[in-house]
Protein backbone atom coordinates (compact mmCIF):
# COMPACT_ATOMS: atom_id res chain seq x y z
CA UNK A 1 0.00 0.00 0.00
CA UNK A 2 1.33 3.45 -0.97
CA UNK A 3 1.22 6.16 1.26
CA UNK A 4 2.53 4.94 4.59
CA UNK A 5 5.98 7.35 3.80
CA UNK A 6 6.21 10.87 4.97
CA UNK A 7 8.68 13.44 4.80
CA UNK A 8 11.98 14.36 2.73
CA UNK A 9 14.80 14.05 4.98
CA UNK A 10 13.58 13.03 8.30
CA UNK A 11 11.31 10.29 7.02
CA UNK A 12 8.72 8.11 8.58
CA UNK A 13 7.09 4.91 7.05
CA UNK A 14 4.60 3.75 10.01
CA UNK A 15 3.14 0.13 9.82
CA UNK A 16 0.54 -2.32 11.74
CA UNK A 17 -2.97 -2.89 11.89
CA UNK A 18 -5.07 -2.72 14.96
CA UNK A 19 -5.13 -6.30 15.79
CA UNK A 20 -2.08 -7.60 13.88
CA UNK A 21 1.05 -8.74 16.22
CA UNK A 22 2.36 -5.00 16.43
CA UNK A 23 2.42 -0.94 15.30
CA UNK A 24 5.34 0.94 14.70
CA UNK A 25 7.35 3.36 12.47
CA UNK A 26 10.77 3.21 10.72
CA UNK A 27 12.55 6.17 10.70
CA UNK A 28 15.04 6.66 8.11
CA UNK A 29 17.62 10.37 8.15
CA UNK A 30 17.53 11.04 12.30
CA UNK A 31 20.39 12.52 12.86
CA UNK A 32 23.39 10.89 14.22
CA UNK A 33 24.45 11.56 18.13
CA UNK A 34 21.02 12.90 19.27
CA UNK A 35 20.34 11.52 22.81
CA UNK A 36 17.56 9.17 22.74
CA UNK A 37 15.86 7.67 25.48
CA UNK A 38 12.97 5.18 25.76
CA UNK A 39 11.16 7.04 28.26
CA UNK A 40 10.88 10.61 25.42
CA UNK A 41 8.67 7.94 23.53
CA UNK A 42 6.90 6.25 26.26
CA UNK A 43 5.77 10.04 27.68
CA UNK A 44 3.86 10.23 24.39
CA UNK A 45 2.77 6.94 23.83
CA UNK A 46 1.02 7.23 27.37
CA UNK A 47 -0.95 10.52 26.42
CA UNK A 48 -2.24 8.27 23.27
CA UNK A 49 -3.25 5.93 25.31
CA UNK A 50 -6.60 4.97 25.57
CA UNK A 51 -8.30 5.79 29.39
CA UNK A 52 -7.67 9.31 29.26
CA UNK A 53 -10.16 11.90 30.33
CA UNK A 54 -12.90 9.57 30.91
CA UNK A 55 -14.04 9.59 27.29
CA UNK A 56 -12.17 7.01 25.13
CA UNK A 57 -12.36 3.43 25.02
CA UNK A 58 -11.79 0.90 27.99
CA UNK A 59 -8.51 -0.89 25.54
CA UNK A 60 -6.23 -0.98 27.56
CA UNK A 61 -2.99 -1.80 26.54
CA UNK A 62 0.40 -1.30 27.71
CA UNK A 63 1.69 0.75 25.14
CA UNK A 64 5.32 -0.04 25.86
CA UNK A 65 7.42 0.96 23.05
CA UNK A 66 10.99 -1.21 21.51
CA UNK A 67 13.62 0.35 20.17
CA UNK A 68 14.98 -2.74 17.44
CA UNK A 69 17.37 -0.01 15.52
CA UNK A 70 19.18 2.52 15.21
CA UNK A 71 20.03 3.83 18.75
CA UNK A 72 23.20 2.78 21.37
CA UNK A 73 23.96 3.53 24.50
CA UNK A 74 21.38 6.03 24.57
CA UNK A 75 22.44 7.88 21.12
CA UNK A 76 21.08 7.74 17.85
CA UNK A 77 23.23 6.10 15.32
CA UNK A 78 21.84 7.56 12.31
CA UNK A 79 21.07 4.77 10.73
CA UNK A 80 17.13 3.25 10.73
CA UNK A 81 15.59 3.88 13.69
CA UNK A 82 12.76 0.94 13.82
CA UNK A 83 10.50 1.21 17.13
CA UNK A 84 7.52 -1.62 17.37
CA UNK A 85 4.63 -1.14 19.69
CA UNK A 86 3.03 -4.62 20.41
CA UNK A 87 -0.77 -5.41 20.40
CA UNK A 88 -1.92 -6.85 23.76
CA UNK A 89 -5.90 -6.10 24.11
CA UNK A 90 -7.10 -7.14 20.78
CA UNK A 91 -11.23 -8.88 20.94
CA UNK A 92 -11.40 -9.41 17.37
CA UNK A 93 -14.88 -11.43 18.34
CA UNK A 94 -16.01 -8.05 18.77
CA UNK A 95 -15.62 -7.00 15.07
CA UNK A 96 -17.04 -10.41 14.25
CA UNK A 97 -20.38 -8.72 12.72
CA UNK A 98 -18.14 -5.98 11.09
CA UNK A 99 -16.78 -8.53 8.69
CA UNK A 100 -20.04 -8.21 6.42
CA UNK A 101 -21.15 -4.67 7.53
CA UNK A 102 -19.90 -1.10 6.78
CA UNK A 103 -19.98 1.12 9.60
CA UNK A 104 -21.26 4.68 8.46
CA UNK A 105 -18.88 7.24 8.80
CA UNK A 106 -15.82 5.15 9.24
CA UNK A 107 -13.55 4.04 6.58
CA UNK A 108 -14.73 0.05 5.24
CA UNK A 109 -16.98 1.15 2.52
CA UNK A 110 -14.05 3.15 1.07
CA UNK A 111 -11.30 0.59 1.80
CA UNK A 112 -13.32 -2.46 0.20
CA UNK A 113 -14.11 0.00 -2.82
CA UNK A 114 -10.29 -0.04 -3.27
CA UNK A 115 -8.73 -3.04 -2.44
CA UNK A 116 -12.15 -5.16 -2.38
CA UNK A 117 -10.68 -7.01 1.11
CA UNK A 118 -10.58 -5.05 4.29
CA UNK A 119 -9.14 -6.26 7.80
CA UNK A 120 -12.38 -5.79 9.55
CA UNK A 121 -10.97 -6.51 13.32
CA UNK A 122 -10.64 -2.94 14.91
CA UNK A 123 -10.72 -1.44 11.90
CA UNK A 124 -7.40 -2.71 10.48
CA UNK A 125 -5.02 0.14 9.51
CA UNK A 126 -8.12 2.81 9.75
CA UNK A 127 -8.19 2.85 13.31
CA UNK A 128 -7.16 5.08 15.63
CA UNK A 129 -4.24 2.05 16.57
CA UNK A 130 -2.75 3.16 13.64
CA UNK A 131 -1.71 6.71 15.22
CA UNK A 132 1.00 5.01 17.89
CA UNK A 133 3.36 4.36 15.14
CA UNK A 134 2.95 8.24 13.97
CA UNK A 135 3.31 9.23 18.13
CA UNK A 136 6.44 6.94 18.82
CA UNK A 137 8.07 9.22 15.67
CA UNK A 138 6.72 12.47 16.81
CA UNK A 139 8.55 11.90 20.00
CA UNK A 140 12.44 11.40 17.77
CA UNK A 141 11.50 14.08 16.08
CA UNK A 142 10.81 16.16 19.36
CA UNK A 143 13.84 15.14 20.90
CA UNK A 144 15.91 16.49 17.06
CA UNK A 145 13.66 19.55 17.90
CA UNK A 146 14.42 20.30 21.79
CA UNK A 147 18.05 20.34 20.53
CA UNK A 148 17.43 23.32 18.24
CA UNK A 149 15.23 25.24 21.02
CA UNK A 150 11.73 24.34 19.33
CA UNK A 151 8.51 22.91 21.60
CA UNK A 152 5.63 21.79 20.12
CA UNK A 153 2.49 21.91 22.25
CA UNK A 154 -0.78 20.74 21.76
CA UNK A 155 -4.34 21.15 23.76
CA UNK A 156 -8.38 20.41 23.55
CA UNK A 157 -9.69 23.72 22.77
CA UNK A 158 -13.34 22.37 22.22
CA UNK A 159 -15.90 21.38 23.03
CA UNK A 160 -16.07 23.38 26.11
CA UNK A 161 -16.58 20.59 28.75
CA UNK A 162 -13.13 19.00 27.85
CA UNK A 163 -11.61 22.11 26.59
CA UNK A 164 -7.99 22.34 28.37
CA UNK A 165 -5.73 25.70 28.53
CA UNK A 166 -2.76 26.38 27.04
CA UNK A 167 -0.73 24.09 29.51
CA UNK A 168 -2.70 20.81 28.95
CA UNK A 169 -4.90 21.75 32.33
CA UNK A 170 -8.65 21.27 32.21
CA UNK A 171 -10.36 24.41 31.75
CA UNK A 172 -13.75 22.99 33.56
CA UNK A 173 -14.16 21.06 35.88
CA UNK A 174 -12.99 17.11 35.16
CA UNK A 175 -16.41 16.01 36.58
CA UNK A 176 -18.27 17.73 33.89
CA UNK A 177 -15.96 15.94 31.50
CA UNK A 178 -16.99 12.96 32.71
CA UNK A 179 -20.39 13.71 33.21
CA UNK A 180 -20.39 14.70 29.77
CA UNK A 181 -18.76 11.05 28.60
CA UNK A 182 -21.36 8.86 31.00
CA UNK A 183 -24.32 11.08 29.11
CA UNK A 184 -22.96 10.34 25.80
CA UNK A 185 -22.61 6.37 26.46
CA UNK A 186 -26.41 6.36 27.70
CA UNK A 187 -27.02 7.86 24.59
CA UNK A 188 -24.85 5.67 22.63
CA UNK A 189 -23.66 8.95 21.04
CA UNK A 190 -20.64 10.41 20.37
CA UNK A 191 -18.71 14.44 20.01
CA UNK A 192 -16.32 15.72 18.05
CA UNK A 193 -13.79 18.82 19.16
CA UNK A 194 -10.43 20.69 18.18
CA UNK A 195 -7.18 20.71 18.79
CA UNK A 196 -5.15 23.76 19.05
CA UNK A 197 -1.08 23.11 18.36
CA UNK A 198 1.41 25.92 19.51
CA UNK A 199 4.70 25.57 17.85
CA UNK A 200 7.46 27.77 19.49
CA UNK A 201 11.24 28.71 19.12
CA UNK A 202 10.98 27.96 15.33
CA UNK A 203 13.99 30.24 13.32
CA UNK A 204 12.87 32.19 10.72
CA UNK A 205 13.38 30.96 7.34
CA UNK A 206 11.40 27.52 7.52
CA UNK A 207 9.42 26.05 4.74
CA UNK A 208 9.64 25.78 0.56
CA UNK A 209 7.83 28.29 -1.22
CA UNK A 210 6.12 26.50 -3.83
CA UNK A 211 4.32 23.17 -3.00
CA UNK A 212 5.99 22.48 -0.08
CA UNK A 213 4.67 25.25 2.39
CA UNK A 214 5.21 24.85 5.66
CA UNK A 215 1.43 25.70 5.90
CA UNK A 216 0.85 22.74 3.09
CA UNK A 217 3.06 19.93 4.38
CA UNK A 218 0.81 20.85 8.21
CA UNK A 219 -2.63 20.35 6.46
CA UNK A 220 -1.13 17.22 4.80
CA UNK A 221 0.38 16.02 7.97
CA UNK A 222 -2.86 17.37 10.01
CA UNK A 223 -5.72 16.12 7.63
CA UNK A 224 -4.01 12.64 7.34
CA UNK A 225 -5.00 12.23 11.61
CA UNK A 226 -8.33 10.15 11.24
CA UNK A 227 -11.59 12.01 11.64
CA UNK A 228 -9.58 15.32 11.35
CA UNK A 229 -11.82 17.63 8.88
CA UNK A 230 -10.08 21.03 8.69
CA UNK A 231 -6.94 22.88 9.80
CA UNK A 232 -6.25 26.90 9.95
CA UNK A 233 -3.17 29.29 10.90
CA UNK A 234 -3.89 32.49 12.33
CA UNK A 235 -7.05 34.31 12.00
CA UNK A 236 -7.99 31.24 9.83
CA UNK A 237 -11.12 31.30 8.12
CA UNK A 238 -12.25 33.94 10.19
CA UNK A 239 -9.41 36.46 7.71
CA UNK A 240 -11.92 35.91 4.87
CA UNK A 241 -13.70 38.56 6.81
CA UNK A 242 -11.03 40.86 8.52
CA UNK A 243 -10.00 43.97 6.13
CA UNK A 244 -5.80 44.19 4.84
CA UNK A 245 -5.18 46.65 7.53
CA UNK A 246 -6.68 44.48 10.06
CA UNK A 247 -4.97 41.22 8.98
CA UNK A 248 -1.66 42.34 8.06
CA UNK A 249 1.10 41.92 11.07
CA UNK A 250 2.86 45.41 11.17
CA UNK A 251 6.95 45.27 10.10
CA UNK A 252 9.01 46.18 13.23
CA UNK A 253 12.51 44.85 12.10
CA UNK A 254 14.70 42.90 8.91
CA UNK A 255 15.55 39.81 8.71
CA UNK A 256 16.72 38.14 10.90
CA UNK A 257 15.32 39.62 13.42
CA UNK A 258 13.15 36.50 14.80
CA UNK A 259 9.75 36.70 16.67
CA UNK A 260 9.89 40.43 17.42
CA UNK A 261 10.45 41.54 13.90
CA UNK A 262 6.43 41.83 13.93
CA UNK A 263 3.91 43.63 15.95
CA UNK A 264 1.05 40.94 15.68
CA UNK A 265 0.46 37.49 14.43
CA UNK A 266 -2.65 37.24 12.76
CA UNK A 267 -0.39 34.93 10.02
CA UNK A 268 -0.29 32.33 12.43
CA UNK A 269 3.67 32.44 11.79
CA UNK A 270 3.84 32.45 8.41
CA UNK A 271 4.08 34.11 5.47
CA UNK A 272 4.77 32.92 1.75
CA UNK A 273 4.89 29.06 3.53
CA UNK A 274 8.15 30.47 5.17
CA UNK A 275 8.18 30.74 8.81
CA UNK A 276 8.70 34.09 10.37
CA UNK A 277 10.37 33.11 13.81
CA UNK A 278 7.12 34.25 15.92
CA UNK A 279 4.70 31.31 17.48
CA UNK A 280 3.61 29.07 14.89
CA UNK A 281 -0.14 28.24 15.86
CA UNK A 282 -3.06 26.60 14.03
CA UNK A 283 -6.52 24.67 15.15
CA UNK A 284 -7.69 21.31 13.37
CA UNK A 285 -11.04 19.89 13.97
CA UNK A 286 -11.99 16.63 14.47
CA UNK A 287 -15.50 15.06 13.53
CA UNK A 288 -17.51 13.15 16.29
CA UNK A 289 -16.33 9.36 16.71
CA UNK A 290 -17.96 7.30 13.68
CA UNK A 291 -18.47 3.89 15.81
CA UNK A 292 -21.44 4.60 18.37
CA UNK A 293 -23.76 2.33 19.74
CA UNK A 294 -26.97 4.02 18.85
CA UNK A 295 -28.87 2.11 15.95
CA UNK A 296 -27.47 2.74 12.30
CA UNK A 297 -29.11 2.25 8.54
CA UNK A 298 -26.15 0.56 6.40
CA UNK A 299 -26.11 -2.36 4.06
CA UNK A 300 -23.87 -5.70 4.11
CA UNK A 301 -21.57 -7.05 1.22
CA UNK A 302 -24.84 -8.70 -0.58
CA UNK A 303 -26.69 -5.36 -0.39
CA UNK A 304 -29.15 -6.22 2.20
CA UNK A 305 -30.62 -3.37 4.73
CA UNK A 306 -28.56 -3.72 7.74
CA UNK A 307 -29.40 -1.81 11.22
CA UNK A 308 -26.21 -1.63 13.21
CA UNK A 309 -25.09 -0.81 16.75
CA UNK A 310 -21.22 -0.75 16.65
CA UNK A 311 -20.46 -2.59 19.96
CA UNK A 312 -16.91 -2.94 20.73
CA UNK A 313 -14.68 0.27 22.52
CA UNK A 314 -14.39 3.26 21.15
CA UNK A 315 -14.12 6.70 22.06
CA UNK A 316 -16.85 9.06 22.66
CA UNK A 317 -14.81 11.65 21.91
CA UNK A 318 -11.28 10.42 20.51
CA UNK A 319 -10.04 14.36 20.75
CA UNK A 320 -8.56 14.22 23.95
CA UNK A 321 -6.37 10.96 22.52
CA UNK A 322 -5.26 13.02 19.37
CA UNK A 323 -3.64 15.63 21.14
CA UNK A 324 -0.24 13.71 21.28
CA UNK A 325 -1.01 12.88 17.59
CA UNK A 326 -1.42 16.32 15.86
CA UNK A 327 1.63 17.54 18.18
CA UNK A 328 3.55 14.43 16.66
CA UNK A 329 2.25 15.57 13.17
CA UNK A 330 3.40 18.80 13.35
CA UNK A 331 7.11 17.86 15.05
CA UNK A 332 7.39 15.33 11.98
CA UNK A 333 6.98 18.38 9.58
CA UNK A 334 9.45 20.54 11.23
CA UNK A 335 11.96 18.16 11.96
CA UNK A 336 12.11 17.72 8.03
CA UNK A 337 11.88 20.95 7.12
CA UNK A 338 15.05 22.16 9.54
CA UNK A 339 17.14 19.56 8.27
CA UNK A 340 15.72 20.66 4.72
CA UNK A 341 16.97 24.43 5.21
CA UNK A 342 20.15 23.48 5.87
CA UNK A 343 20.18 22.20 1.63
CA UNK A 344 18.65 25.43 1.06
CA UNK A 345 20.70 28.47 1.41
CA UNK A 346 24.91 29.21 1.87
C1 LIG B 1 -6.44 8.67 18.36
C2 LIG B 1 -7.61 8.27 17.50
C3 LIG B 1 -8.55 7.33 17.98
C4 LIG B 1 -9.66 6.98 17.21
N1 LIG B 1 -10.56 6.09 17.73
C5 LIG B 1 -11.70 5.80 17.03
C6 LIG B 1 -12.70 4.96 17.60
O1 LIG B 1 -12.59 4.46 18.73
N2 LIG B 1 -13.81 4.68 16.84
C7 LIG B 1 -13.99 5.24 15.58
O2 LIG B 1 -15.02 5.02 14.95
N3 LIG B 1 -13.06 6.05 15.04
C8 LIG B 1 -11.92 6.35 15.73
N4 LIG B 1 -10.98 7.18 15.18
C9 LIG B 1 -11.26 7.80 13.86
C10 LIG B 1 -11.14 6.86 12.70
O3 LIG B 1 -9.82 6.39 12.60
C11 LIG B 1 -11.57 7.60 11.42
O4 LIG B 1 -12.77 8.27 11.59
C12 LIG B 1 -11.73 6.62 10.28
O5 LIG B 1 -10.47 6.12 9.89
C13 LIG B 1 -12.37 7.25 9.03
O6 LIG B 1 -11.60 8.29 8.52
P1 LIG B 1 -12.16 9.79 8.36
O7 LIG B 1 -13.03 10.03 9.54
O8 LIG B 1 -10.94 10.66 8.38
O9 LIG B 1 -12.91 9.83 7.08
C14 LIG B 1 -9.84 7.55 15.92
C15 LIG B 1 -8.90 8.47 15.42
C16 LIG B 1 -7.80 8.84 16.21
C17 LIG B 1 -6.82 9.85 15.66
Amino acid sequence: MSGSVFGRLFRVVTFGESHGPATGCVIDGCPAGLPLRKDDICRDLLRRRPGAGGVSTTRQESDEPEILSGVFEGKTLGTPICIIIRNQNQKSDDYDTLRDVYRPGHADWTWEAKYGLRDHRGGGRASGRETAGRVAAGAVAKVFLASLGVSVRAWVSAPEGLAQDAAGAAAGAAAGAVALAERLRAEGDSIGGAITCRVEGLPAGLGEPVFDKAGALLGQAILSIGACKGIEFGEGFAAQALRGSAHNDAILAPPPAGKDAFATNHAGGMLGGITTGQALEFRAAFKPTASIAAPQSTCDRQGRPRTLSVGGRHDVCIVPRAVPVVEAMAALVFADLALRQRAASL
